[in-house]
């Protein structure tokens, strides 16, 4: 399996902090962003990541990151020339995945769950992961049946259940062609939610809910409880610093 890290975007609900940096590099208290989703990843064994972002940030990106020699993993990068959104990314690893599964991840989510035996046990078709929140509207949004994902829609004004789809997707190879096929949304993006719902609609989406916290760090408020949560629960990011 591959990892895909996706830091694209331009962080416009995080300005003036994403005026030159970009948001997977601000701090979550004493570590950047980026080293939490990146953990898992190697947590899950992911040892080739592709780090994909504007190209405005790209340079700062691989100075922070570098090689992955220091985490144990090997990087490589990918400019998204228009934030045309997370699938329009995606769709840029296409060479890099070389035909294998993938794990996507949102650079500015922090997962509080261990989460790498799902990711090892993947197989095929779609796995998402989903966490009850109280403002489901703000995210892509599933519904379970079953344990199986039924229905999958992005930030729909009255959302069917309390599930938001979190930033990190398993996907096998085929997320490639559906890519290709996709329009674009209202907004004028690519959207990840169509990815998983082909899948949903072929009746190959799995779903793991999570227990602990869950934070998409897009906003100064979850900003700044994704800092608060990381002081007090003392969770930081396992890196082979040297
Ligand atoms: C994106 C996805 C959304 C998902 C969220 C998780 O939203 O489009 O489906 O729930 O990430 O962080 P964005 O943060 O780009 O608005």
């Amino acid at each position: 399996m591959k990892g895909v890290l996706i830091c694209g975007g331009s962080g416009s609900r995080l300005r003036p902090l994403t005026d030159i940096t970009n948001k997977s590099l601000l701090p979550v208290y004493d570590k950047p962003l980026i080293l939490y989703p990146l953990q898992v990843l190697l947590d899950a064994g992911i040892k080739q990541i592709v780090v994909i972002s504007g190209r405005e940030h790209v340079d700062q990106m691989a100075g922070f990151l570098g090689s992955g020699g220091r985490f144990g993993c090997e990087f490589s990068y990918l400019v998204q020339d228009l934030p045309d959104g997370i699938a329009q990314a995606l769709g840029l690893a296409e060479s890099f995945a070389c035909g294998d599964k993938i794990c996507a991840i949102l650079g500015d989510n922090v997962f509080f769950d261990d989460i790498s035996k799902d990711i090892q046990n993947f197989d095929s078709g779609a796995r998402l992961f989903l966490k009850e929140v109280p403002d489901p509207e703000r995210f892509g949004v599933a519904t379970l049946e079953n344990g199986k994902v039924v229905s999958v829609e992005e930030k729909p004004p009255k959302a069917t259940s309390n599930f938001a789809v979190t930033g990190c997707y398993l996907y096998d190879s085929r997320c490639f062609d559906i890519i290709r096929k996709l329009k674009p949304s209202p907004r004028g993006e690519l959207e990840i939610t169509d990815v998983s719902d082909w899948y949903v609609k072929n009746g190959e989406a799995s779903a793991t809910v999570l227990k602990k916290e869950w934070i998409d760090a897009g906003t100064f408020e979850s900003l700044f409880r994704a800092a608060a949560l990381v002081r007090d629960s003392r969770i930081t990011p396992n890196i082979r610093d040297k």
